[in-house]
């Protein structure tokens, strides 16, 4: 079934210059580009889009990475992309997301409080709407 998903390479995908590395990888499994941005984020568009985890601790360092610079915001299209999208990028944390993974080829720790690990993905068919709609 064809599905739509969100991608955002976060602040550290676009300042380490891994965006173009990112979207090849989504390109060579196949994936579709339907919409391609960059931008600042806004405090109000990541408070839409991290709702659900307000009030976890990762949530304000989390909020002010993704505050820390431009992301590129994505819509992928595909049959089963929320999946094969998650698949592709790893674990969320990039120091034990396996080999051949986004996260796990071209992350690392970086002895911060906030989880630096270069993208996002929408995990459901109701997320990645909801998500579409707050970043285009
Ligand atoms: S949870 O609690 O199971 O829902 O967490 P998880 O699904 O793994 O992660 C939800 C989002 O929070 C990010 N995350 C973190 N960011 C920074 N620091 C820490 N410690 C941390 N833990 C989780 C994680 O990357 C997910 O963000 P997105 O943007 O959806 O990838």
């Amino acid at each position: 079934m064809t599905e739509r998903t969100l991608v955002l390479i976060k602040p550290d995908g676009v300042q380490r210059g891994l965006t173009g590395e990112i979207l090849r990888r989504i390109e060579a499994k196949g994936y579709a580009i339907a919409e391609l941005k960059k931008l600042q984020a806004s405090t109000e568009q990541l408070a839409a889009h991290y709702a659900e985890h307000e009030g976890k601790p990762f949530y304000q360092p989390l909020v002010d990475f993704m505050l820390s610079g431009p992301v590129v915001a994505a819509i992928l299209e595909g049959d089963r992309v929320i999946e094969g999208f998650r698949s592709l990028a790893g674990t969320t944390d990039p120091t034990t997301a396996a080999p051949g993974t986004i996260r796990g080829d071209l992350g690392r720790d970086w002895g911060e409080k906030v989880q630096k690990n270069l993208v996002h993905g929408s995990d459901s068919v109701e997320s990645a709407e909801r998500e579409i709609s707050i970043w285009f």
